[in-house]
């Protein structure tokens, strides 16, 4: 049984080449019975700030995985930041013990920092890391990959830049410009429902939103943007092997 998260399909991808039939988080989170029991059981997230999505966090608290090999496989795009024992700190608050976390390098997605157009024509080798992933998992290794001080400062150096950022700033990074034309695909995509449309106009609402960016990459006017710069307005992506429909089927609420 394997669960996962995706903004922009990476995970999705991953997640397929690990398992046929992959669960999405945002379409169980709400369910009532999260008691899931299988031999091995694991979860494919993006690193977001060297950590998983809020929504995987709310979903690893509430859940009880009954497995003796529970695992987790991170994918990110420049650096994790240790991302696997920031990780494995959150299995031990959730009470789990896992047997495997590894990361996974592919497109940075995150648009602050990086061009799409850029990204997509570096070869991060994903395929040759999933098979090493696989491999792993096929004969149950036990490794939680390592995490440098090098790492760990990183992450403490970005903690530490946050700490001078209000709270919920990372709640209001999106807005939606004129070229919106109400098409609601930005709605289909959004995992945690803060995507709506409105006299014809999407409006993002604020508090529960994952900053995935799942709207701004799927949509087709390129009419959301974000509210601090970004590296190339024009450039949008979506994992090569991942339709537009599997990410609606992955996130669309109600
Ligand atoms: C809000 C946000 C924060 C991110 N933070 C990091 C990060 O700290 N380090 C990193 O290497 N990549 C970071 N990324 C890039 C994603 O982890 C990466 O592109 C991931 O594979 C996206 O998965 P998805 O396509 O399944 O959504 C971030 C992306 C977003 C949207």
């Amino acid at each position: 049984m394997l669960f996962y998260f995706t903004g922009t399909g990476n995970c999705l991808y991953a997640a397929k080449q690990l398992e046929s039939d992959p669960i999405s988080i945002p379409q169980v989170i709400h369910q009532e019975n999260l008691v899931f029991e299988d031999e091995k059981i694991g979860i494919v997230a993006p690193v977001y700030g060297h950590e998983v999505p809020s929504m995987v966090k709310e979903f690893m608290h509430k859940a009880t995985f009954k497995t003796a090999y529970f695992y987790m496989v991170l994918t990110y795009g420049n650096r994790h930041g240790g991302a696997a024992l920031l990780a494995k700190q959150l299995c031990a608050e959730c009470g789990i013990e896992p047997a495997y976390i590894n990361v996974l390098l592919m497109v940075d997605n995150w648009l602050p920092a990086f061009d799409m157009d850029e990204q997509r024509q570096i070869d991060k080798k994903v395929e040759s890391q999933l098979d090493a992933i696989k491999a792993d998992l096929d004969e149950g290794k036990r490794i939680i990959s390592k995490v440098t001080e090098e790492d760990m400062a990183a992450h403490q150096g970005f903690v530490d830049r946050m700490a001078s950022q209000p709270s919920d700033a990372w709640q209001h990074l999106l807005k939606v410009t004129e070229k919106c034309i109400g098409c609601g695909i930005c709605a289909k995509v959004c995992p945690s429902a803060s995507m709506r449309i409105v006299d014809g106009k999407a409006v993002h609402t604020p508090g529960n939103c994952q900053t995935c960016l799942a709207c701004i990459h799927a949509c087709p006017q390129n009419a959301i943007s974000l509210t601090v710069p970004e590296k190339n307005p024009n450039a949008r992506y979506r994992n090569e092997h991942i339709s537009l429909q599997e990410i609606i089927k992955a996130n669309q609420q109600a």
